[in-house]
């Protein structure tokens, strides 16, 4: 008898968890483009499967490109890994990433960070502008709380501004025209020396305006954060709350349960928007439009889509956009044109293991049709994240930053002191 009951509640219990299995695997988030899932694994195999076919260290957002490709490209797509992680709704397209990030009735502050963010508290303390929600003043407590903020400004200001220097570097390392062109237009604000003292002094004494003048550069850091975007956002929205997304055809989609996740390596490329050379470097194609911030733009303008600009605003967004878009922008912005201006003429920067440039019989560049001369092997973006499991405390700065797309193998390059130019 008692073995009957026995073998009755197991079967009641694995009759449950199948029917469980069946609608989170196969139903609850069936109208989303996504690739067939396996009952038991989601998409963990044939995520796996995709990410073998590229570079094994490759950023997943690589491999999200992949996938959306072989989808047919839709502009959100379910990725459920399940029991990792929370299933991720991946939005490739500006349009639905704008609805993300933006404020609306039901989230005025936009919709709430991804809650895995806890998992950084003990590092950047409970009051970081990063993961607390829904500060509504400066009141003395939350200022009381600066070390918090402090705290989080070291990771994520200092790892996102060196891979866009990084990354500038090398494009302006591979592409002669850019180079030729950052270096005249220095030569015309900062004088023809060179020398970063003299660059240091016109710097101090002309400020703002001259680096108002650096159009040019501006439309350089605005190109290169445009093909090697170095962070993104990932926000939640929790299952009941009702947010959903439209897209151009009029498909709503509801994302309650999934980490939402706009990704920037697949918008910053989109065809629809910078055609057929989306991923060519060509910072001409911003000169008229070199704002490399929102900061100080009207809520309006951050918001629309303005026929003045070449692009719509909402389809460059490494700063991401709305209510909990970057607070150091404009810094990051400041420091970029800053850098290179004290370095890139004094010095000749050469990339050396992937990126590395071909040579052609002559043992000169090989230049290619699109201006910039071919390396060897692109380098591409890797996230250095620690597949360690959640209970294990993540202690280093750079476990706050561990997503951020960082250039494979770090920037290697060699450095030649320039002749003078
Ligand atoms: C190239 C450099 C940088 C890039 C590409 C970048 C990008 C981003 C992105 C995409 C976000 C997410 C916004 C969102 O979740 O909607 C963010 C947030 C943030 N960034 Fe940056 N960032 C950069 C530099 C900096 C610097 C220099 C600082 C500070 C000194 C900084 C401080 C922050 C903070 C505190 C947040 C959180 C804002 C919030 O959650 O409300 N960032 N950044």
């Amino acid at each position: 008898m008692f073995n009957h009951l026995v073998l009755a509640a197991l079967s009641l219990i694995t009759t449950y968890l199948f029917i469980q299995l069946r609608y989170k695997r196969l139903q609850q988030f069936a109208h989303l483009p996504q690739l067939p899932p396996s009952l038991v694994w989601g998409h963990m195999i044939v995520y796996d499967e995709f990410s073998k076919r590229g570079k094994k260290d490759r950023h997943p957002d690589l491999v999200f490109d992949s996938i959306n490709k072989a989808l047919g490209s839709p502009p959100v797509m379910l990725v459920d890994m399940r029991p990792v992680s929370k299933p991720a709704a991946v939005i490739t397209s500006h349009d639905l990433a704008e609805q993300v990030a933006k404020s609306s009735e039901l989230f005025p502050r936009s919709l709430p960070k991804n809650p895995c963010i806890i998992d950084l508290v003990h590092l950047i303390g409970p009051n970081s502008i990063i993961s607390a929600e829904g500060i509504d003043d400066y009141t003395p407590e939350f200022l009381s709380y600066t070390a918090d903020q402090l705290r989080s400004f070291f990771p994520v200001g200092h790892d996102t501004t060196s891979i866009l220097m990084g990354w500038i570097l090398y494009e302006l390392s591979r592409n002669p025209h850019a180079l030729k062109a950052v270096r005249a237009e220095l030569d015309e604000i900062c004088g023809t020396d060179p020398d970063p003292a003299v660059v240091r002094a016109k710097l101090y004494e002309g400020g703002e305006d001259l680096i108002r003048r650096m159009t040019y550069i501006s439309a350089v850091i605005k190109e290169t954060i445009r093909l090697h975007p170095p962070a993104s956002t990932a926000r939640y929205s929790k299952p009941g709350t009702g947010f959903t997304v439209r897209t151009a055809n009029g498909e709503e989609h509801c994302l309650d349960g999934c980490i939402i996740y706009n990704c920037h390596t697949i918008i910053h490329r989109g065809r629809s928007v910078y055609g057929d050379t989306a991923d060519d470097f060509i910072p001409e194609r911003w000169l008229g439009d070199t704002d490399t911030s929102d900061v100080g733009d009207s809520l309006e303008k951050r918001q629309s889509v303005n026929a003045n600009r070449n692009f719509p605003a909402i389809a460059w967004r490494p700063f991401e956009r709305g209510p909990r878009n970057c607070i150091g922008q404009e810094l990051a912005n400041l420091e970029a044109r800053i850098r290179v201006a004290f370095i890139i003429r004094k010095h000749n920067f050469v990339k050396i293991g992937l990126g590395e440039i071909k040579r052609n019989d002559n043992a000169q560049p090989a230049l290619g049709d699109n201006g910039s001369y071919r390396v060897k092997e692109e380098p591409y973006p890797v996230s250095i994240r620690r597949r360690f499991p959640r209970w294990i405390k993540l202690t280093t700065p750079e476990d706050v930053t561990s997503e951020n797309t960082k250039p494979v193998h770090g920037m290697k390059m060699k450095v030649k002191v320039a002749s003078a130019s």
